[in-house]
Formats: C-alpha cells, structure tokens, sequence
C-alpha cells in the first residue's frame, strides 16, 4: 500500500494535497506537529471526503511532552475518525508509558496500531537481532503493524540493516505484520522496493524533493504497482546517482517489451558493504557510474576485452556463481560515429582531453583504425594514455600521438587535419557551462565535431563548430547507446529505440 505522508499546515491543505495526488495512493498519513492549530480543525467534515486507508501519526516529541495534544489524540481515537494511529516506540522501551496508554485505547476502539521505531545507531548485531520478539509485545495480529525506520549515514550502516533486518525472514514474527522506511539518498531506492522486499507499507512524501520517494514518481518511473517480489532487479551505482536519467530509460524499456522488472539507482559510499548484500536482494545487473568504474573491477570474476584495455567497468551482469564485467561506453561512443563514418579506419582523429572517459573513446578509435591525436592540458597525462594504448592493442610506439593543448598542439592539428575532433573534457558540462577546453582551436568546417558533455545538450564548444559549419554529435547520443547495449546484455532483448526520438 502505498502511504502519502502529508504535513500541511491545516486540513485545509491536506485535502488539497491529497486531492493533487489522487490515484497515487492508497492511504494517508497526517503528521500532527505540522498543523498549526489541530485543536480548532474541523476534523469530521474532513473525514466525510477523505479517501483511503487513514493514518494519524504521533510526533515523537508529543510523548514526551503530554499535553492537550495528546488528549486530541485520544479523542480522535475514540471518535475512530482514523484507521490507524502510528506511535513512537523507543528500542528499550519500559511498561506503563503514554505510548502503551495509546495503543491500548487504540485497540479497545478497534483502530489498528503502528508501532514505530527508530533503528538508528543500531551497530552490533545484537541490537538488531533484539527487534522481534521484544518489540511485536502486545500488537495484534494481522491489524498491527511493526514498522522499522532509519535515516542511513551510508552503506556500512545500511547493508546491516537490509541484511539482518529486512532479509532474514527467519525474524518473521508470526502473523505481525512489518514495515519499514530509509529515509534519504542511501534510503531512496528501498523506499521505491518497500513492496517488493516484503514492506505492508510505502511511504512517500509528496514533493519530488522531500525526504521520500514522492509517489507521482514511483508510479509514473517506477511503475509501482507493476512489481512484486518476483520481479527482476537492476539498478545503477555511483554518488551521486539520483539525478540519473538512467531509470527512466530502462524502466521505460521494460515497461514497452511487458518485462518483469524494474531499474532502481543505488548511491553507494562503500563498494564492500553494498556486494556483501547485492546478491542477497537478487539483483541482476548494474550499470556503473563515477566514481566506481575502475574500483569495481576487482568485483569482476571475468571481463571482456574492452574492460581490460580500459582499465574501466560500466556494466556488471550478477548471477548466482558469478560477477561480469563489461564496458558499453565503448560502443556507446562507436556506435553514433559509424552512422556519419561509413568505415572509422583512416580517419583522423583529434581528441581532447586525456581522463576516463578519454580512454575509452581512443581504444575505440584506435582499434578500429583510426590515426589519433591525444591533446591534453596535463600532456604528460595523454601520453602516458597514449603509450597505454599502444601497449594494450600491440601497436608500435609513436602510433598515437600526444601533446598539450597550447601552441605546440595547435601545430599537431594542423599537421593531422583532422576529420573528427573529439572533446572528453569536463568543460562545458553542468556547472562548467562557461568553459570552451581549447579556445585557440579554430574549425575548418568540414570536420565532424562530437563532444561527450550531455548537461546541457549543446556546449559552447559544440556551438563554435556549429558556427564554423561543422556537423555536430551531441553526448546524450553516446549516452543513450551504452545504455542500449546495457539493455541488452541485461534482458537479452533489443531496446525499443522507437522510444527515444531523434537518435
Ligand atoms: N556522453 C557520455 O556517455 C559520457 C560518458 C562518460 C563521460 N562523459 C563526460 O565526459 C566528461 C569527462 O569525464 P571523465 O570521466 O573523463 O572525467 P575525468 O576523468 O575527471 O577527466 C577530466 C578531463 O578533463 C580535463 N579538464 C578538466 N578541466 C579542464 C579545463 N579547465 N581545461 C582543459 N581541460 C580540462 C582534464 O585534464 P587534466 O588531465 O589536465 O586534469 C581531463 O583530461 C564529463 O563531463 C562526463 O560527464 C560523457
């Protein structure tokens, strides 16, 4: 069931929210603390429209402070206006509190109790494993619910947590039923899974940027409803990663060919902790983002080539026995130059800059038989790549050529003319949209000018090519093309590229 948890400042705007997000959710939560004035609200004519499971959550400062509040609490309660009332619960929590108060009165009025604790600081398995029986003391079966929250720091506290909290199904409680809320970016993506790892509830908050996974975007990206525990996992790794646009282009996918699955972002801190639990949630495959493309490789029981001669990992397809490496950003990068080159062998090529993403773009090149030339601001850096290169695909020193992006490249270029200018360089890219990486560069106009930045679509560089006459690849192209053959390697099926126009 999917929960809208709303904090509006006065019932008002609650119904307002709520009726914003019709269809999105199951049922409702009110926090208490953010209205302004409860105790002046109308709350039986609210009641009279508001549709879905009702759920009253109480402020864990409230019980610690009992006051009027507490006692419009308890009316509430009696006057059964909500289905459920959600109550703070400490871990080590003694009998005869004003919590016990309130679910007991909650049962007595035939309205269904949440209890609701906060896992965090949990650090030693045996604070874990406290969880049940201790903590389901005194809750109903099949009415109650035992939910489970926690706002992780990052993945050596959170992998605990998915594996001896929501894994184990030997903590089952018999008959209780169990929730669970992660709360932030380490959070989002089991907020979005919550169903499918056995959570009776999904909390949303309703804003895209709240400190929940909003439900508009859980339905319309994630295709919600649609997944269960049977459905495949596949997912990205990086951090930062919840600005990736790759969930809704896999997910998309599936949705188009009716496969069972769904694609989630993963921000990972801690590549150990995340592996230890990875193969326990199922998942399938990854697509590998910065700043983990070289550190996954020792993950990998086997690569292909492209891996190797890289020295970077974009993709990794999980099963049971084994972990696979593979590097799409190659073909990615490929794939939209073959359709303006009918053969790549004997282009000149230039390429600037001399990072990660540059080596994946001259072992293309090169071994397809281009002639490159690697520019670079540190020069030292795009000949040690250069002579890299040449190692990796035996080639004979000097094949490739180096040099700074100064005067003395500027004399490289004109002796190359080349065909094809490559920019790998982080300028232009969100925020460095003011950045041209070698302004001294002038075009010919004839040459095709590719440029890997795809935020925003068009750089300043690109702009200048345009200018001059050049015909112009945009990044998103490649980005779209690794992801196709990401696709593939994940389902075994084609991506239904009718989907994304104009590529
Ligand atoms: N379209 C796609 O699918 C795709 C795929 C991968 C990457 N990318 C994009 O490619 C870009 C580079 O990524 P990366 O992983 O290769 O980064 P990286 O490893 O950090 O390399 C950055 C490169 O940019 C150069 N550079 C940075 N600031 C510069 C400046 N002010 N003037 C001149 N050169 C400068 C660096 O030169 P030094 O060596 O001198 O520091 C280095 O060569 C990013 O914008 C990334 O988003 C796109």
């Amino acid at each position: 069931m999917v929960i809208l948890r709303v904090s509006e400042r006065t019932l008002d705007e609650v119904s307002q929210r709520l009726k914003i997000h019709e269809g999105f959710y199951d049922g409702f939560e009110i926090e208490f603390e953010s209205l302004e004035h409860p105790e002046r609200e109308d709350w039986g004519s609210f009641f009279l429209q508001a549709k879905g499971l009702r759920i009253l959550s109480i402020p864990r400062t409230l019980v610690h402070h009992a006051g009027p509040l507490i006692e419009l609490s308890r009316t509430l309660i009696k006057r059964r206006l909500f289905d459920m009332v959600r109550v703070p619960y400490e871990k080590n929590q003694s009998r005869g509190t004003i919590q016990d108060v309130l679910e007991e009165e909650a049962h007595a009025d035939g309205v269904g109790v949440i209890r609701s604790i906060d896992m965090q600081n949990i650090h030693g398995e045996n604070e874990v494993d406290t969880y049940p029986p201790k903590l389901t003391q005194g809750l109903v079966k099949e009415k109650d619910v035992l939910h489970l929250t926690l706002n992780p720091s990052g993945w050596r506290e959170l992998g605990p947590f998915v594996e001896r909290v929501i894994l184990d199904r030997r903590k089952e409680d018999v008959g209780i039923r169990k929730s669970f809320t992660l709360e932030g970016p380490y959070g989002f993506p089991f907020q979005v899974l919550a169903s499918r790892l056995g959570s009776c509830f999904t909390f949303t908050s309703p804003q895209s940027n709240g400190p929940l996974v909003d439900p508009i975007t859980l339905h319309t990206v994630y295709r919600y409803p649609s997944f269960g525990p049977q459905t495949a996992l596949f997912g990205i790794i990086g951090n930062p990663v919840l600005h990736s646009r790759s969930p809704h282009l896999h997910n998309r996918g599936y949705e188009a060919l009716g496969i069972d699955a769904v694609y989630v972002p993963f921000p990972v801190d801690d590549l150990e902790s995340f592996f230890s639990v990875a193969r326990k949630l199922k998942i399938k495959g990854l697509s590998v983002t910065i700043p983990h493309k070289e550190s996954v490789l020792k993950f990998c029981d086997w690569c292909e080539d492209a891996v190797r001669a890289v020295g970077a990992c974009n993709t990794l397809v999980l099963s049971e026995k084994s972990i696979k490496g593979y590097n799409t950003d190659v073909e990615g990068f490929l794939e939209p130059l073959k359709r303006v080159f009918p053969t790549i062998r004997g282009v000149n090529a230039l390429v600037i800059g001399a990072g990660g993403a540059s080596r994946s773009v001259v072992y293309g090149l090169v071994r397809e038989g281009a002639r490159v030339l690697i520019l670079n601001r540190t020069a030292s850096r795009a000949e040690t790549l250069a002579a890299e290169t040449e190692r990796t695909l035996s080639l004979s020193e000097g094949t490739i050529s180096a040099g700074p992006l100064d005067r003395e490249g500027i004399a490289l270029v004109k002796q190359l003319k080349p065909d094809l200018v490559v920019q790998t360089t982080s300028c232009g890219m969100h925020p460095k949209e003011e950045e041209d990486p070698f302004p001294d560069l002038s075009f010919r106009g004839q040459e095709v000018v590719y440029d890997l930045v795809y935020a925003p679509k068009e750089t300043l560089f690109l702009k200048r090519a345009k200018a001059a006459g050049c015909p112009v690849i945009y990044g998103d192209a490649m980005l779209i093309h690794q992801a196709f053959r990401q696709f593939l390697l994940f389902t075994g099926k084609e991506y239904p590229r009718q989907l994304i126009e104009g590529i």
